[in-house]
């Protein structure tokens, strides 16, 4: 909500509050945190400027040609042909929605929006910067829209999405970094002064260094994300005055967009959100993606459980052998089967056929037929693409070579033997959505993976410069998602890229769940899976049991454990189930009963991760619904017998519990919040095999 009492205006959340005051020439924030009473005496937070001169005010924006020589908010060359900007405020406006005529995600459901309005006289621009609240959700976003009305055209090196300065001792960040099958592995650094970057220049928001950005001070944690699924960049900066600044958006690497008379520029939005602590600042993420980042028809849909191909064949495969496959996942129960790479042109391995999106007959039979084949055993039919990608071995590339992302007399570098697509080549883009819509109009599929596994390298193209490609390109593909959505909205599609190195809110605005990483293995996963959490809902991760020794890492786990790590996610199987003795089979099938009759607490119920994993070897999550009193908890260690306590989260310290295992013969009653006898817990694990890289259990938590 928001409230006004001028100079003041209140941005209001369920339990926070942001304060500004309008009076100066660029509005100043007088408080941000915890709810306080609107008519407290507010001129006592006004900044000042200290006696050797130094401004001590925390301010909406900065901008460059001042005194402010900090890390400013945007940097364009103006059409007077300089790059000083002197905006200074005009005025605001009270909206009830804002719609733009662009595909950029924006979150939903917004309760109230205020613009701000800005003009830089001299320069001819205008600039908008847009607050919007929520009513469920302690959240404030932002963004913001840049107008130019100079004969001139201005070009954009930098606007960034959101600025908060703030007073701080020392700024200790946690970032969220990795690699291809490592991915989002909290960091923490600790910044006593200087410029901390987390940024992305891969194209994409990456596994290197994933957007979310969290602070902690000693007034409680901050964190911003972006709805934004190519380069970002956030950078945070505190001088020896303890004047502290946290500005992130799209990265300004590369970038030199040209925005000409009357036109205007849009930067994605930003999320800020506040918590006292860390399991309040989960939570927050995660309600803020169920309900104001995915299709609203997706906020409690229960997502299906899948069988995926690839583990269990790789490339390698024959119709008769999916269907095989097929038929032993319908009998476990199986709901959904997901065709994977490998289908298409002449693809054997990763060296050829991306782009030529027709069927592989001879290896799958035909794939209209073996789709309803599949469906008639009532299952849903799910298909791999990979739509951004062109092998050098594809008739595509023979046809279109200009259709590759290259640059003219070079050697284009491969990444796992492919380039990417030019999608800033609106041809290309219709191409891509021809190829989408061909396959899934033969296969009359319910869901489609859609990949992306290599990052940018060789950034041109003839259609636009080089200055505005990483984001044209992103503008291009959203606009795709957008279309394939209006004409398949039955079609769940869920985003994967190289397992979980596109994961952020840009894609998650468009696809409901991602695959979180193509490491399956239980030791690996629960930590990343953790990690993911920080940011993001279970409903959001895709998470599958494998063979064990896993094919990855070559570490071996029990059956119960690879099932007890991917309940934190959407549970899908990742194998050849017709390799299963008989008595895996009637596991399996237990394990699929319990998680259908369990799957909306599973999916749905409020969850957090044990980050104590990160201290002690102990991991493990928690799903608990505080209205039905009723939850599991799944808890992990590489040894049989942990030691230390465990506090979990979300359960009360003045509550008692009845637990009891799901996979083991064990019951106790937990007076508050702490396990202490973990040892004994895992004592009651059946299955002990000493080359076990990692034992769990799973309780069932009843209030008691
Ligand atoms: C990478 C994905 O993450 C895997 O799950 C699989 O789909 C392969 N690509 C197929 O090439």
């Amino acid at each position: 909500m928001i409230s006004r009492k001028e100079p003041y205006i209140f941005l209001l959340t369920p339990h926070h509050m942001m304060l500004w005051n309008i009076e100066g020439e660029i509005p100043e924030l007088l408080y941000y945190g915890k709810k306080k009473s609107l008519s407290t005496d507010w001129s006592a937070y006004k900044g000042t400027t200290n006696r050797t001169g130094v401004d001590l005010r925390n301010y909406m924006f900065s901008q460059f040609g001042g005194e402010d020589y900090r890390e400013a908010y945007c940097e364009i060359a103006n059409g007077n042909h300089n790059e000083i900007s002197n905006f200074v405020f005009k005025g605001y406006r009270i909206l009830k929605e804002v719609k733009f005529d662009s595909p950029l995600p924006f979150s939903r459901n917004k309760e109230s929006i205020i613009c701000f309005d800005f003009e830089d006289q001299i320069n001819q621009m205008q600039l908008e910067i847009y607050y919007a609240t929520f009513k469920d959700v302690d959240v404030i976003s932002s963004f913001s829209r840049l107008i130019n009305h100079h004969d001139a055209s201005i070009f954009i090196h930098r606007l960034s999405s959101l600025e908060l300065d703030l007073h701080a001792e020392s700024f200790k960040i946690y970032t969220f970094d990795g690699e291809w099958a490592r991915e989002r592995s909290r960091h923490e650094s600790l910044l006593t002064c200087g410029v901390f970057k987390n940024q992305s220049r891969t194209g994409s928001s990456s596994a290197l260094h994933h957007p979310l950005t969290i602070v902690e001070t000693n007034e409680g944690f901050y964190s911003v994300n972006l709805i934004y699924s190519s380069n970002h960049l956030t950078t945070i900066e505190l001088d020896d005055y303890q004047r502290g600044r946290i500005l992130t958006g799209m990265n300004d690497f590369m970038l030199s967009y040209e925005v000409k008379k009357d036109e205007e520029f849009l930067s994605p939005e930003a999320i800020l959100t506040f918590a006292k602590n860390e399991s309040e600042l989960i939570s927050t993420h995660h309600t803020f993606v169920q309900k104001h980042i995915v299709y609203k028809e997706y906020e409690n849909a229960p997502r299906p459980i899948l069988m995926n191909n690839w583990e269990g064949t790789y490339f390698d495969f024959t119709k008769d052998k999916i269907l095989e496959m097929a038929k032993t996942a319908k009998d476990l129960g199986i709901e959904l089967f997901v065709l994977d790479d490998g289908w298409f042109g002449h693809r054997d391995n990763d060296a050829s056929s991306l782009g030529d999106w027709f069927d592989y007959s001879s290896k799958t039979g035909g794939l209209a037929s073996l789709a309803k084949e599949i469906h008639q055993l009532g299952l849903k039919f799910g298909i791999w693409m990979e739509p951004e990608m062109i092998s050098e071995d594809s008739d595509l590339f023979k046809e279109h070579p200009e259709y590759a992302m290259k640059i003219p007399h070079r050697t284009p570098h491969l990444h796992r033997n492919q380039m990417m697509l030019d999608l800033a080549n609106e041809e290309v883009k219709e191409f891509v959505l021809d190829s989408i819509r061909n396959v899934l109009h033969l296969t009359k599929a319910d869901y489609m993976k859609w990949d992306y596994n290599r990052n940018f390298s060789d950034v041109y193209s003839t259609s636009c410069p080089v200055g505005e490609y990483f984001h044209r390109y992103i503008l291009n593909l959203y606009s795709i998602f957008q279309t394939i959505h209006e004409e398949f909205p039955h079609v769940l599609i869920e985003g994967c890229a190289a397992g979980g190195s596109r994961f952020d809110l840009g894609i998650l605005f468009y696809m409901p769940q991602i695959w979180t990483s193509d490491n399956t293995d239980p030791y690996d996963r629960i930590r990343i899976q953790t990690g993911t959490s920080y940011g993001y809902s279970q409903a959001s991760m895709g998470a599958h049991v494998s063979a064990s020794p896993n094919g990855f890492t070559e570490r071996k786990s029990s059956l119960e454990t690879r099932f007890n790590v991917a309940c934190g996610g959407n549970l899908g199987y990742e194998l050849d189930p017709t390799k299963f003795t008989k008595e895996e089979k009637e596991k399996v099938k237990a394990q699929i009963a319990f998680y259908k009759e369990n799957r909306i607490l599973f999916q749905f119920a409020k969850t957090q991760y044990f980050t104590s994993y990160y201290q002690n070897g102990i991991g493990g999550f928690i799903t608990y619904d505080e209205k039905q009193k009723h939850g599991f908890m799944v808890i992990t260690s590489s040894t049989l017998s942990p030691k230390g306590q465990l506090k979990i989260p979300l359960l009360s310290t003045k509550k008692e519990y009845l637990l009891k295992g799901r996979d083991i013969p064990y019951e106790q009653v937990l007076k508050g919040n702490r396990i202490t006898n973990l040892s004994e817990i895992f004592s009651h694990i059946e299955d002990q095999n000493e080359e076990y890289a990692l034992y769990s259990v799973m309780l069932e938590i009843k209030e008691y």
